[in-house]
């Protein structure tokens, strides 16, 4: 049988060969630098052949083609000058040797990143025309061609074409798994597949290209470019993604809250975030996050008044992220504070309280930060509590509601000055990563390759190993089904309603770009999906997952390891798993634990 598909066609051919080998297919340059279709079944070919005489015109293809089978079909994708067809580059009298190369890139993806900031190289090859393709944007959502301009900077040379691409259609060449960018090199004049590869090496798509010309012109190949490898290890593009990770950090601008690095609101903040009096129950912000355990609390799930759903993140550099809460519900570190101080399950208090204790307790700190305090000694016009939805709350003026909701948010403002304080810091890693080698052992640089391996740092990068990018990766939340952690797609109502918005009236810069514009719902991969977390301070954030769900760190590389082969699913997983976990053999887990342990 599979002699008979591999006649039929190679890309099935493989597909049943990965099938029958049960494991998940590697990174090709981990596996063997020429995994691409003209390894093992390099004289299985489709009728379309080069035409000798050259009697076809573009667009003329014969066959029954597909992704799939390896022949490229007139594909075309829509761009920002409208659509970027491959029948404008089918040259089918074009001498040999003249070769498309496609990358299918996400904005989320380090290593997709990497490429484009080192396209010259590619662009810069004879009769090498460059296709890209964007599958999502930096959240995950897929591509939409009017944000394409926003990946423009990101390149060091333009590509001949740029186009999105939001159902990653060369997806369906990667089984297994897929470790971006996905590339492929076409015979121009055929629009045949020559070559084929995910999570390519630095040089290495250059290097397919020249071998793929050589035997195009029925030319020798040319020697096989020899990569270095730093620390014996790392070649260029994983070192310099590495570097990038050690890096100095600190956490970027917020520009919607004017006192985000006013050293007297950290302050305020600090002892805010301290004060159980601001909940009617005494329960404080550091009632959960608490300081020495990296501002976790080692329960499965947060608990305040009551358990609440999901694990406690540690807030050691969450000022750096574009999102808060495991599914993004809060767009800044200030209007995140807002949500557990009026939470029934968390400090179920009101924003009323809360002003009539910063009255009472903060006069002074607060107003010579944020200016007057309203006349909140005025019982009748600011009764003692109330949120909106209550009655108390709805029957006050709008003016005063106003008031009172300003003195709420510039809360958040302070404690977001405060939270921006909690950065880690630079151990043994950031060590390692700078160039010191000694500072991490043999193990744990060995289980640093398995962790670029492994595909990892697709979402797990810069320096907070983080992408804040929104993925279902299959793990277990609370409750099942319907009434399971739907997660992201949840929160778009969210957001949409809030009052608290970075675009909003109570943001000091309402100028920033809504990711939201456009949208009226998150697609459908969305369900299920939870924000990419740091790997700082993972040491003391255990257990793990957004429902804390995994007790210990082997028990979360378990699950990355086997999360493609075949298992009895859990109940409590939602939403699709996505397509760019690649899994990797069990013998390289106790390697990646003894990784993060170091971080
Ligand atoms: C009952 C325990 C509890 C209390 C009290 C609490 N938190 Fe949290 N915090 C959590 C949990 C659980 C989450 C995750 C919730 C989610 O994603 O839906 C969270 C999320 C966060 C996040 C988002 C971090 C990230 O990476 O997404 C920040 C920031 C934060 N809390 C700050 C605060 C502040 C500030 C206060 C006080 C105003 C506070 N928390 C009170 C348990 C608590
Ligand atoms: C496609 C993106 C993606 C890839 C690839 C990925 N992760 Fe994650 N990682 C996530 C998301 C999203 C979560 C949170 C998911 C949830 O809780 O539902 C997560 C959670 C984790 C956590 C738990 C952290 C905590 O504080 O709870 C660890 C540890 C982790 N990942 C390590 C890894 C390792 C090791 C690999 C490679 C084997 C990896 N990740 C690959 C996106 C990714």
């Amino acid at each position: 049988m599979l002699a008979r598909a591999m006649r039929r066609s190679p890309m099935l051919a493989l597909v049943l060969l990965v099938l029958l080998a049960c494991e998940p297919m590697r990174a090709p340059m981990d596996a063997t630098v020429d995994a691409g279709l003209d390894a093992p079944v390099a004289d299985v070919r489709f009728d379309t052949r080069v035409d000798a005489g050259c009697t076809r015109v573009p667009g003329e293809l014969v066959g029954e083609r597909s992704i799939e089978s390896g022949e490229l079909p007139l594909l075309s994708w829509p761009g920002t000058e409208g659509a970027v067809a491959l029948r404008d580059h089918h040259e089918p009298c074009a001498p040999a040797g003249r070769v498309i190369v496609i990358r299918e890139l996400t904005a989320w993806s380090a290593q997709s990143l990497w490429h484009v900031a080192h396209t010259a190289a590619l662009v810069a090859m004879d009769d090498v025309v460059v296709i890209d393709l964007w599958a999502a944007d930096e959240d995950a959502m897929p591509m939409r061609t009017e944000r394409l301009d926003s990946v423009v900077a990101r390149y060091d040379e333009l590509p001949d074409a740029i186009a999105s691409d939001p159902d990653e259609q060369l997806g369906a060449i990667a089984i297994g798994g897929i470790a971006l960018p996905i590339v492929v090199v076409l015979d121009a004049r055929t629009l045949h597949l020559e070559r084929w590869f995910t999570d390519p090496r630095a040089g290495e798509i250059e290097d397919a290209v020249r071998a793929t010309q050589a035997r195009l012109r029925e030319q020798t190949r040319p020697p096989p470019f020899e990569p270095e490898l730093l620390d014996g290890r790392f070649t260029r593009d994983r070192w310099e993604i590495l570097e990038a990770m050690g890096a100095p950090y600190a956490p970027p601008p917020s520009s919607s809250n004017a006192h985000a690095d006013d050293v007297a609101a950290a302050a305020l903040g600090e002892r805010l975030f301290e004060d159980a009096s601001l909940s009617p129950s005494e329960v404080a912000c550091s009632s959960c996050h608490q300081e020495p355990r990296s501002f976790t609390d080692a329960r499965v799930v947060g608990r305040g008044v009551e358990d609440v759903t999901r694990n406690t993140p540690t807030l050691i550099d969450a000022a750096g992220s574009r999102w808060q809460f495991w599914d993004g519900r809060a767009d800044t570190l200030w209007a995140q504070a807002l949500g557990p101080i009026e939470n029934e399950r968390e400090m179920a208090s009101s924003r009323l309280f809360v002003a009539h204790r910063v009255a009472s307790a903060y006069p002074a700190d607060y107003e010579a930060i944020f200016g007057a305090l309203p006349p909140l000694a005025d019982g009748a016009r600011f009764p003692a509590e109330g949120a909106p939805g209550d009655a108390a709350w709805e029957a006050m003026r709008v003016a005063d509601r106003d008031a009172v909701t300003r003195v709420f948010t510039n809360v958040g403002k302070a404690i977001e000055a405060y939270e921006r304080t909690l950065v880690h810091t630079r151990g043994r890693f950031d060590r390692y990563a700078s160039g010191e080698l000694d500072a991490l052992s043999v193990a744990e640089r060995d289980g640093l390759l398995a962790f670029f391996q492994g595909g990892c740092p697709q979402c797990h990068w810069g320096p907070r190993l983080a992408n804040d990018a929104f993925f279902a990766i299959d793990m277990p939340g609370v409750g099942e089904g319907a009434l399971g952690d739907q997660g992201r797609i949840a929160a778009f109502d969210t957001l949409a309603a809030s009052e608290t918005r970075a675009q909003g009236a109570y943001s000091d810069d309402r100028t920033t770009p809504d990711p939201l514009d456009g949208l009226d719902a998150f697609p459908e991969r969305m369900r299920g999906a939870f924000r990419t977390p740091t790997l700082r301070a993972l040491g003391d954030s255990a257990p793990y997952g957004h429902a804390g769900t995994f007790m210990t760190l082997r028990s979360v590389v378990e699950h990355y390891a086997r999360v493609r082969r075949p298992h009895t699913p859990d109940p409590r997983v939602i939403g699709v798993r996505d397509p760019h976990l690649i899994g990797f053999e069990d013998g390289r887990i106790a390697s990646i634990v003894a990784f993060l342990e170091a971080l």
